[in-house]
């Protein structure tokens, strides 16, 4: 056939198939019900501000999402603790024959550190360590490298730190002299050359000659997010910095609780120089070194201007240890007293001058704790005793703090806590999107009165016999599709709607390392090797919605079947935000029609869409990502088509304002 009638021929098919595909769409339903079907926002008046808060940050040690992600430590294994019998993650350099390994536990550097590696090296020989799936080395970068070694009389006076490929490129190199043989603290830099990003690299510590050495906590860190000393790493800051948090829920989750109350976030150990932190078996699967400390995660909330949040350990643990309430509980009550002490004290205090010896005299701000985490769980009922002793104590301390409730109106009511009345109640939110597509309505039957709403945890994931938790989930992509950002978007319309209510939301989990066996949930926002990362288009979505919040309510009077709508407004600016979501299959025609306000609109559309299997990946990191285009200005009507499976964010500015 020749090429022109080849061409005539496709013509005539596709004119055929769009044809049969306007008949059908015409005879459907949903194709009479989008016939210009309208939006209606009653911009007269708002319905209610929305809390400054609104949207926040959740994340707890699961995923390797602190070591092995958001921490920017690249030694795996850094203290020799993570398993009891080898040093894992550790092997001889630069062969199996360069020395011998042996885990040591006598003459440990201090009782936090009980496991230092003995080295017998011969001449150029060392050790090596593998990193979190490898160890990230960047052009013409400066790394610090901080460990403690000893040598045996006679042994080794001169290290060296290397950086270097798994085909043995050398990366970088540093010299260090003056080990001898009691316990000493070696600190340096190693700038790496002019060389590709990688991620297939080691790094090693050989000695100059044969001979024994030892070393205990070895950390080596690229430049962090703000040069901070025992710091975040920058790609995944400058994405957790997009997503415009206003809080951060912290520390879990079940990282709080822990699998028993001994293997709980024992905050006190937690603080100081990371030598002196022995690390814990969290309950994931893994050990954490606890680098990312309660320090840390409150100078992570003032890198990103978020307001802690901080959850207290109230006695309970994933796998049933439990604590009574009494006397049994004191301790725990005393700890979190503590606790709050060391945030928000002045130096005066004893926990207060606890922070500022390490390094932060200045009090957090804080204004809402957690007691515990979905003590829903504990069928016994006991939380409601445990709370009620948390409760008197904190509220009789700190009488301006907001008391958080782990057991929300999603749970049976006869669980709730009912001898006080928490302030904030916390629900949690796996569905899949058909389920939170018929749950949209929910918040609006609420009951409204003194007590806020915490949707502290919330994702939508696609196949409803596919959960989160479910070990099947595992072999699917450990972030979510666009039919799940549907989902998302659905649900976070519902949210902005109840605003009132709903005074704070976070997405949960929001890290993920993509090598298997790193994770041991999904879906996850966010997805990151050891050299880089990438956003769902859940993270876009919410990252939109975010941004552009406004602080008023403004109320829905009419919405098309199928179309899932929320509408806020900036009271300084006029500027009003309608976030609209077209899950269904079909391309749908609409009106926005502002009433209540006069004059010309101008403004600007921010679309996500795509196939429901649409998503991103670190190989494609931008297959789904904000499409933007203005829009026509107009006074009554703003005729849009809402393409199929599309998340639409308009901003709209009344012709004088400021964006
Ligand atoms: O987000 C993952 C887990 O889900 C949290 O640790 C727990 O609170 C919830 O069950």
């Amino acid at each position: 056939m020749e090429i022109s009638q080849k061409r005539a021929a496709d013509v005539n098919i596709r004119i055929m198939k769009h044809f049969i595909a306007l008949i059908l769409a015409l005879s459907s339903p949903l194709a009479f019900a989008s016939a210009q079907p309208e939006i209606g926002i009653d911009a007269g008046s708002a319905k209610a501000r929305v809390s400054p808060l609104h949207h926040g940050l959740m994340t707890e040690e699961i995923n390797h999402c602190y070591d092995g992600g958001l921490y920017a430590e690249v030694i795996q294994n850094r203290s020799f603790n993570d398993d009891e019998k080898k040093p894992v993650h550790w092997s001889a350099f630069p062969s199996e024959h360069s020395s011998k390994l042996t885990m040591d536990r006598e003459g440990s550097l201090n009782a936090s550190q009980p496991i230092s590696l003995r080295i017998d090296a011969e001449k150029l020989g060392g050790v090596a360590n593998d990193g979190y799936w490898g160890i990230p080395v960047y052009p013409k970068t400066k790394y610090k490298i901080r460990f403690f070694a000893r040598a045996a009389q006679g042994g080794p006076k001169v290290l060296s730190a290397k950086l270097v490929g798994d085909d043995g490129t050398l990366y970088g190199k540093v010299r260090i002299a003056g080990v001898d043989s009691s316990w000493k603290k070696f600190e340096c830099e190693l700038t790496t050359k002019d060389i590709k990003p990688t991620a297939k690299a080691k790094f090693a510590i050989v000695s100059e000659k044969a001979g024994a050495f030892w070393l205990s906590t070895v950390s080596v860190l690229p430049p962090t997010w703000k040069d901070r000393p025992n710091g975040m790493r920058r790609d995944l800051m400058q994405m957790l910095a997009d997503i415009h948090p206003r809080f951060l829920r912290f520390p879990g989750g079940n990282y709080l609780e822990g699998s028993t109350p001994e293997t709980r976030f024992k905050w006190k150990e937690t603080l100081g120089p990371i030598e002196e932190r022995p690390g814990h078996q969290g309950p994931w699967g893994y050990r954490s070194s606890d680098g990312v400390g309660l320090l840390e995660f409150l100078l992570w909330c003032e890198d990103l201007e978020m307001e802690p949040v901080l959850a207290v350990y109230a006695g309970y643990s994933t796998e049933g240890g439990r604590i009574n309430a009494g006397t049994d509980l004191e301790p725990f009550v005393q700890d979190a007293l503590d606790e709050i002490e060391y945030v928000t004290g002045s130096i005066d205090t004893k926990w207060g001058a606890k922070r500022a010896a390490n390094g932060h005299p200045g009090p957090f701000k804080l204004r809402y704790v957690e007691i515990g985490n979905e003590d829903w769980f504990d069928k016994s009922g006991s939380y409601r005793d445990r709370y009620v002793q948390f409760n008197d104590a904190i509220k009789k301390r700190f009488p301006a703090l907001k008391l958080i409730s782990s057991i929300g109106s999603e749970q049976k009511a006869e669980l709730l806590v009912n001898q006080r009345i928490p302030d904030v109640l916390d629900e949690h939110y796996y569905r899949s999107t058909d389920e939170f597509i018929k749950n949209a309505r929910q918040f609006e039957s609420y009951k409204r009165g003194n007590q806020e709403v915490f949707v502290g945890e919330w994702a939508a994931h696609e196949d409803a016999s596919v959960r989160p938790w479910d070990k099947g989930s595992r072999s699917l992509p450990p972030t979510p599709s666009m039919l799940a950002a549907i989902g998302d978007a659905v649900w976070m319309t519902a949210m902005e709607r109840n605003a009132d209510l709903i005074t704070m939301q976070c997405y949960a989990p929001l890290l993920v390392n993509v090598n298997p066996g790193a994770g041991q949930w999904r879906p996850n926002l966010i997805g990151y090797d050891a050299l880089r990362s990438y956003g769902s288009p859940s993270f876009y979505t919410i990252s939109l919605f975010a941004k552009y919040i406004g602080d008023e309510v403004l109320n829905i009077t009419t919405y098309p079947e199928g179309v899932h709508v929320s509408a806020t407004r900036e009271s300084k600016t006029g500027v009003i935000y309608v976030k609209v979501v077209n899950g269904t299959g079909l391309d749908k025609a609409a009106c926005i029609k502002l009433t209540g306000v006069r004059g010309t609109f101008s403004g600007r559309q921010l679309r996500i869409s795509g196939d429901n299997s649409a998503t991103n990946s670190l190989d494609n990191p931008t297959s789904v990502i904000p499409q933007e285009s203005s829009l026509a200005d107009f006074s009554e009507c703003l005729d849009l088509t809402l393409l199929r499976n599309s998340i639409n964010v308009l901003i709209l500015n009344p012709k004088k304002a400021e964006q």
